[in-house]
This record gives structure tokens, C-alpha cells and sequence, in this order.
């Protein structure tokens, strides 16, 4: 077993952390609080390259392992998660969707411009009625011959409002249940798409959510993403990798939190010493560094696992559920080892513990990873094996 990161993984990780610490971490504050789209900043992920990390430098990608996009995920989830859900969004959910999946001429049309950050991808599955239970799609993808007419709602999407590519989950045959699913590549600006307002939220407060209306969009049949009825089964495949992402912006969450923490801790006196030379926030930085090593290594591992070619659906999840309990645990605590500095925004952890929770929420919450993980356990009977492949399964 090798815990090294060769020269490559490091060099990535360090100019993901140079650019979130020089670039993004001076302008965070006001771009929350004012929900500002940030721009410049994507636009520079897209000249940096963490935009189409894993893309095939034939289509203008990095070539990147996961374990690559994993690290420069984690750190510049250490400073802006609205700069990191953008990134993990448009490389786990779209670019590895279509790069995986499509064909050649979607490859060849669409990875380029969102590999640059030309435009972004937005990943289009949850409805007003079907979050959780994702089979229970509303939206409809009639089939009219040689284009599906699309009409429905779609809610809670990430880059909805910047976004150009949408990739939409609709039923085209609702006999067939979650058989009868496609996938469809949609343009924003073919008619009939509408773009709601902006959500406010509670954190990952300036990237940019929305409500998007599809009323009698026609879609050609070239912009199926695999055979018909695949659907519902490429939005599950592409979210087991959207789930390391997560992760790692969970995990990246954490130890940002746990950063500044232990910087605090140092600097910060009480009672005739630096508080971290008292128990009670010693112990608390111990079991902070604890966890968040474990949360590491399950994230570390199911990007590996994912980079083998091996099965990963399963270890994806636990990594998901796990790094997201970890950041939401973890940043309450780092609020209260800064005590009043840490309820004040110039101290950057109140955010990070509003930003922490979303990551139980989107791309499945902490209780549908929970639902995946015990499946697997039980179908498995008890034995959780990763299996080595060489077919599509375990993509
Ligand atoms: N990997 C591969 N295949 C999977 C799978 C996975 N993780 N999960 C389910 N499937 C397959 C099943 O094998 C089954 O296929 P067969 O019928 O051929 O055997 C099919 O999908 C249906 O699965 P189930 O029978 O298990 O269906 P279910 O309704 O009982 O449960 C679910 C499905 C696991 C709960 C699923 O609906 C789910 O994952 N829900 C959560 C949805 C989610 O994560 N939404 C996130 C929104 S996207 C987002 O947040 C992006 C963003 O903007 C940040």
C-alpha cells in the first residue's frame, strides 16, 4: 500500500492551493454576503485548468487522475465552496458524464467549451417532487421521431443561471419506470428554455442556483447520451463520482475550518497562555485532526478506487457521508475554539460551517448515502469487497 502522491499530485496541489489562498480568499467575504457571481474567478479555473480536470487533453482536458481533482478540490474548498461546487459540478457530473458516455460528436462539440470554462455544464436532475427519490421524474422527454419534446421543471441547479450545457434527466416512457429515463444534452438558450430566479441561501452563497423551466423544447435525438432508457442509470453512475467530489469539498471544508483553528488556537491567549495549550481546545483540535484524516483517507480512496477501474459506488458513498458529517461536526467546533471572533464573518468559519451543510444535502443526502451503503452491504451479504472490472459496471 502507497500513501505517496507522486511529483504530479503534489505540483496540482500546490497550485490549487496558491490560487485559493492568493486568488480567491481576498474577495470570499464580500462575494458571499453580496451573492456575487464569481466571474473572474471561474474564468481563471478555466485558464488554470481545474475546470475539465479529467478530460482527455484531446478535448482540450487536463488528463488528470480523480486523485488529482480530489486534492485541488480539497483546497479550494479550504476558502470558497461556490468556486468549488462550480468546479465539481461541471468536472464529476458533466465533463466525465459526456466524456464517459456520449458520443464521439458530443465529445468533440461539447467537452472543449466547458473544459476551458467557455461555458460551464449544469447537471439537471432533481424536481420540485423528486429530490431523494430521483426515479420519480415529472419532467417529460416526449419521443416525436427524430427529437424529444421537453417539458418539466427542474430544481436546486447548480450553474443553472451561468450554465450553457444542461444535461436533463426526463421519463420518456413512464411504463418502463426508471428504464424508461433518458438522459438529453440541452442548450440554454434553444427556445423554450427558461431560467428561474436565484435562490438565496445559507451558504455556497454566490454560486448561482436556480429553477429551470423546459416548456416544448425540442431536443434531436443526437443529444440522447447513451441507448435509450439509459437514463436513469447514467445519472447514477455520474453521481457516484460526483459524490467524491462532494466529499472532497467536504473534506476540504474540514480542514480549512481545522487551519484556521489550530492558527487561532496558537495565537489566541487566555488565562497566560495560548488557548491551545488548555485541554479543553487541545483535545478538540486532537479529535478534529483525527477525523478529518479518516474522512482523507476514505476520500483518497475512493478516487483511487475510481482511477483503478474497480467498483466504487459503494466507497464513494461512505466517503460522501462521512467527510460531510466530519465538516459539519467539525466546523461548529471551529466557530466555538474562535468563541465571538468566530460568529463575526472577517474570520472566515462562520462561513465555512454555513457552507459545511449543504454537503449532507446535494447529490444525495447523508441518509440516501446511507440507504446506498447498507444495500450494497446486505445484497452483498455482508462483505464489502471492491471488485477489480474491465466492463462498463463499475464506470
Ligand atoms: N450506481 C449505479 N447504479 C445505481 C446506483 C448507483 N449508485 N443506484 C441505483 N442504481 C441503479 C439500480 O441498480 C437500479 O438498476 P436496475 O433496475 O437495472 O437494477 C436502478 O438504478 C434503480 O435503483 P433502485 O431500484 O435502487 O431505485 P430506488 O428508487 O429504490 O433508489 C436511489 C434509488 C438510490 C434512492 C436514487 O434515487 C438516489 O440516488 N437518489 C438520490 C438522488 C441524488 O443524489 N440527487 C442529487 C441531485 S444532483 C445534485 O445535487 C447536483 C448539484 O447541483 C450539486
Amino acid at each position: 500500500m502507497d500513501f505517496k502522491l507522486t511529483e504530479e499530485q503534489l505540483a496540482v496541489k500546490e497550485a490549487a492551493r496558491d490560487f485559493a489562498q492568493n486568488i480567491l480568499k481576498p474577495g470570499v467575504i464580500e462575494r458571499d454576503s453580496k451573492m456575487i457571481y464569481p466571474t473572474e474567478q471561474v474564468k481563471m479555473m478555466g485558464e488554470l485548468g481545474f475546470l475539465g480536470m479529467m478530460v482527455s487533453p484531446q478535448y482540450g482536458g487536463g488528463g488528470m487522475d480523480t486523485i488529482s481533482y480530489v486534492l485541488a478540490m480539497e483546497e479550494i474548498s479550504k476558502v470558497d465552496n461556490s468556486c468549488s461546487v462550480i468546479m465539481s459540478v461541471n468536472n464529476s457530473l458533466v465533463a466525465w458524464g459526456i466524456e464517459t458516455f456520449g458520443t464521439e460528436e458530443q465529445k468533440a462539440k461539447y467537452l472543449p467549451l466547458i473544459a476551458s470554462g467557455e461555458t460551464i455544464g449544469s447537471f439537471c436532475l432533481s424536481e420540485p417532487e423528486a429530490g431523494s427519490d430521483a426515479t420519480s421524474q415529472r419532467t417529460t422527454a416526449i419521443d416525436k421521431g427524430d427529437y424529444y419534446l421537453l417539458n418539466g421543471t427542474k430544481n436546486w441547479i447548480t450553474n443553472g443561471g451561468s450554465s450553457k450545457i444542461h444535461l436533463v434527466i426526463a421519463q420518456t416512457n413512464v411504463e418502463l419506470g426508471h428504464r424508461g429515463i433518458n438522459a438529453l444534452i440541452v442548450e440554454s438558450d434553444w427556445e423554450g428554455v427558461a431560467i428561474g430566479a436565484k435562490e438565496d441561501k445559507l451558504g455556497i452563497r454566490s454560486s448561482d442556483t436556480h429553477t429551470i423551466l423546459y416548456n416544448d423544447v425540442k431536443v434531436p435525438k443526437e443529444n440522447r447520451i447513451g441507448e435509450e432508457g439509459f437514463g436513469f442509470k447514467f445519472a447514477m453512475k455520474v453521481l457516484n463520482g460526483g459524490r467524491i467530489g462532494i466529499a472532497s469539498q467536504a473534506l476540504g471544508i474540514a480542514s480549512g475550518a481545522y487551519e484556521l483553528s489550530v492558527a487561532y488556537a496558537n495565537e489566541r491567549k487566555a488565562f497566560g497562555k495560548p488557548i491551545s495549550q488548555h485541554q479543553a481546545i487541545a483535545f478538540k483540535i486532537a479529535q478534529m485532526a483525527t477525523e478529518i484524516e479518516a474522512a482523507r483517507m476514505m476520500v483518497y480512496r475512493a478516487a483511487w478506487l475510481k482511477d483503478q477501474h474497480m467498483d466504487y459506488g459503494t466507497a464513494a458513498a461512505m466517503c460522501k457521508y462521512y467527510a460531510s458529517e466530519v465538516a459539519m461536526k467539525h466546523t461548529v467546533e471551529a466557530v466555538q475554539i474562535h468563541g465571538g471572533y468566530g460568529f463575526v464573518k472577517e474570520y472566515h468559519v462562520e462561513r465555512l460551517m454555513r457552507d459545511a451543510k449543504i454537503t449532507q444535502i446535494y447529490e444525495g443526502t447523508s441518509e440516501i448515502q446511507q440507504l446506498v451503503i447498507s444495500r450494497d452491504i446486505l445484497k452483498n451479504g455482508n462483505l464489502y469487497v471492491p471488485v477489480m472490472s474491465n466492463d462498463m459496471e463499475n464506470v
